[in-house]
């Protein structure tokens, strides 16, 4: 296929892509390039990289020429930041995803829009499925849930073959270290303390990103239009214990671990049933133990990728969400 990818420069797009040329794919990327979208994360990967925002029509068109879908990653995508700064997620994920959908429409291209279980909201037992009501909590999961809306929409108003494809945590190689695994990881190496926000007590539903990234690939090629896929991991784990596994993994001292205020609104579990989207075809093929493993020793050997994300604008950012600097 000949695909437009947008937001390919970041964690989950360049997974995809990387997986998608070994398949044979002809691949654009749109990306705009903000501080979590990065060159080196498509290095040495044959693809056409246009530089721009999804709400820039000129940067669409420049993109899209030959492409025979679209497939939109580009986002937003840390809730501590959409909390401090949320107008950059309104922009991105409201006005991006409509010019976007009007490109789309324009030249009846098919569009898969990447989501997370996050516009569901948090849910204290049992999990999400596809007819769950969206209640989302934070600035950023409430501009994803404004932005699966609208794709529904145009599938329903204009027939547009929309498909939305909604994943759990991911985790794994090329994310950027503000999330609570890559953060973990690279604090433990370094010794610098491991900030758990308030008991530590929450639940995430963790999905290794080469799992997401085929699924979202297997839902293009057989999802049906107007619909929606859940794309959930096989392994549910509780903060703390996610951190603990960190710890064992790098060796790193228990001592590290800092109790830090807790995020306002902060969802307590997340969890998703993924069975339409294995009833397509699709099975989650990585186990929570081994990805950890494998996202250790991937940050392990690979500083020259993060060395310069801790050099640079994330030691500000870091100062100012944890008030104390990186070591
Ligand atoms: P990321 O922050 O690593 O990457 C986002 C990418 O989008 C970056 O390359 C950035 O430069 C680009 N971008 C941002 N605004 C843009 C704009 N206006 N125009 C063009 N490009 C823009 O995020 P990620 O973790 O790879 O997430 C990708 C998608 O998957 C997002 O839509 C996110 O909501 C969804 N998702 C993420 C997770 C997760 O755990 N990370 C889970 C489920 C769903
Ligand atoms: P995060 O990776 O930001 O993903 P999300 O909020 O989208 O689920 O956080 C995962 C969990 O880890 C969440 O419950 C918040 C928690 N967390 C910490 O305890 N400390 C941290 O420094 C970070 C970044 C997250």
């Amino acid at each position: 296929m000949k695909l437009l990818v947008c937001g390919g420069a970041g964690f989950i797009g360049s997974n995809f892509v990387r997986i998608r040329l070994a398949q044979g794919d002809e691949i654009t990327v749109l990306d705009k390039l903000t501080y979590a979208g990065r060159r080196e994360n498509l290095q040495d990967l044959d693809v056409r990289l246009v530089v721009g925002g999804i709400e820039d029509p000129a940067a669409i068109a420049d993109a899209i020429g030959g492409c025979d879908a679209i497939v939109n990653f580009a986002a937003e995508t840390h809730v501590d930041r959409s909390i401090t700064e949320p107008d950059a997620f309104v922009t991105t994920h409201a006005v991006g995803t409509y010019t976007l959908l009007e490109a789309a429409r324009e030249r009846s291209l098919r569009y898969v829009q990447v989501s997370t279980d996050e516009v569901y909201g948090s849910i204290e037992s049992g999990s999400f499925t596809e007819q769950s009501p969206l209640q989302p909590s934070s600035p950023y999961s409430a501009t994803k849930a404004g932005a699966d809306l609208l794709v529904a929409s145009y599938h329903h108003t204009y027939g547009l073959e929309a498909l939305i494809c909604r994943g759990s945590n991911n985790y794994g190689p090329y994310q950027y270290p503000e999330k609570l695994i890559p953060l973990m990881i690279l604090n433990a190496l370094h010794g610098d303390p491991l900030p758990v926000y308030g008991d530590g007590q929450q639940v995430r539903n963790w999905i290794f990103v080469e799992d997401f990234a085929r699924g979202i690939g297997h839902v293009l090629e057989h999802g049906a239009p107007g619909e929606t896929y859940n794309v959930g991991g096989p392994d549910e784990a509780v903060n703390l214990d996610v951190v603990k596994r960190i710890i064992a993994l790098t060796g790193a001292s228990d001592d590290l671990i800092e109790y830090v205020t807790d995020r306002p609104g902060h969802d307590r579990r997340y969890s998703l049933g993924s069975e339409k989207a294995r009833a397509l075809g699709w099975e989650a093929q990585v186990r929570f133990g081994e990805g950890l493993e494998k996202t250790v020793a991937w940050y392990r050997d690979n500083t020259a990728w993060w060395a310069p994300i801790r050099s640079g604008d994330y030691r500000a950012y870091y100062e100012r969400q944890y008030g104390r600097a990186l070591g």
